[in-house]
């Protein structure tokens, strides 16, 4: 049975730190779910660590809907969470329509937005009408443009603000909200101040779960590494290893063994190459 929003309401309820991890593909959404993992995220930050843009600004709803498909594909256990993407929830309308075909095409079970008190007639439509939402304050990567990547909430106006944020993101029905790059003093209180789990990347213990990006705690994305994230493996270097064995044992012929090979009865070839043209020349 796959997990529900009301599930991990009962891990917030019952004290239980709640672990989410964001996927991309069938493969590690199949990982995520062997470990346990409740909620995985399709992240719009595959813009940067799957398709090598800058940014997630670039993502679209159709690279979206690919890699939704491919981690609902993969997980039979966790919930599973899409991102909407930059400029695909500007109005009510469009909201439903994106969030639908996350919903409908993909199978998703809920989806993540970005945006504090400005985008929660948008949150409370879609919840109306059905389709759970994750919010998502703090620093918010579509907005990057306007804020950088500062921690954000560190001023008594902006933390007051991020408050005020989750508060109205909570009334409008969220599920839970993602607090990214926030002071952990201040997620520790936002937390306090809210019903539902709130899930925290760059902020802090105090949060009701974690999130972390695939590649960044795997060690497989090796153009910067984020201060929040913590590296539980190093496969850049596994799989760079990996690679050069198997170039070196194609290149010495040691690859493929007769173990990796079909057999084939030496009579059945002989007679082949007597049939075919082969043979006749
Ligand atoms: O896109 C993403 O992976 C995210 C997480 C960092 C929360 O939004």
């Amino acid at each position: 049975m796959r997990t529900n929003i009301l599930d991990i309401q009962k891990l917030k309820d019952r004290g239980e730190r709640i672990p989410m991890v964001t996927a991309y593909d069938y493969t590690s959404a199949q990982m995520a779910d062997r470990a346990g993992i409740p909620m995985i995220l399709v992240g719009d930050s595959l813009g940067m660590v799957v398709l090598g843009y800058d940014s997630t600004v670039h993502v679209t709803l159709d690279d979206m809907i690919h890699h939704i498909k491919a981690v609902v594909r993969g997980s039979r256990q966790a919930l599973v969470i899409g991102d909407l993407p930059f400029l695909t929830y500007t109005t009510v309308d469009q909201a439903i329509q994106s969030a639908g075909r996350i919903m409908q095409e993909c199978g998703a079970q809920a989806v993540k937005l970005e945006g504090g008190a400005e985008v929660a007639p948008i949150v409370r439509r879609l919840v109306n009408l059905g389709i759970p939402v994750m919010g998502h304050i703090g620093f918010t990567p579509q907005s990057v443009h306007q804020i950088g990547t500062r921690v954000q909430g560190k001023t008594s106006s902006g933390a007051a603000r991020l408050i005020d944020d989750a508060l109205a993101l909570e009334e409008a029905g969220a599920f839970g909200i993602v607090l990214e790059l926030v002071p952990g003093a201040l997620a520790r209180e936002i937390t306090a101040h809210l019903r539902i789990p709130t899930i925290g990347i760059g902020a802090g213990v105090h949060c009701s779960g974690q999130v972390q990006v695939w590649h960044d705690m795997l060690g497989l994305y090796s153009d910067f590494k984020p201060r929040h994230a913590k590296r539980y493996a190093s496969l850049v270097e596994t799989v760079e290893a990996a690679l050069q064995m198997y170039a070196t044992e194609v290149r010495e012929g040691t690859f493929p063994g007769a173990e990796h090979s079909a057999r084939m009865d030496e009579a059945e070839l002989q007679a082949a190459l007597s049939q075919s043209k082969a043979g006749q020349a």
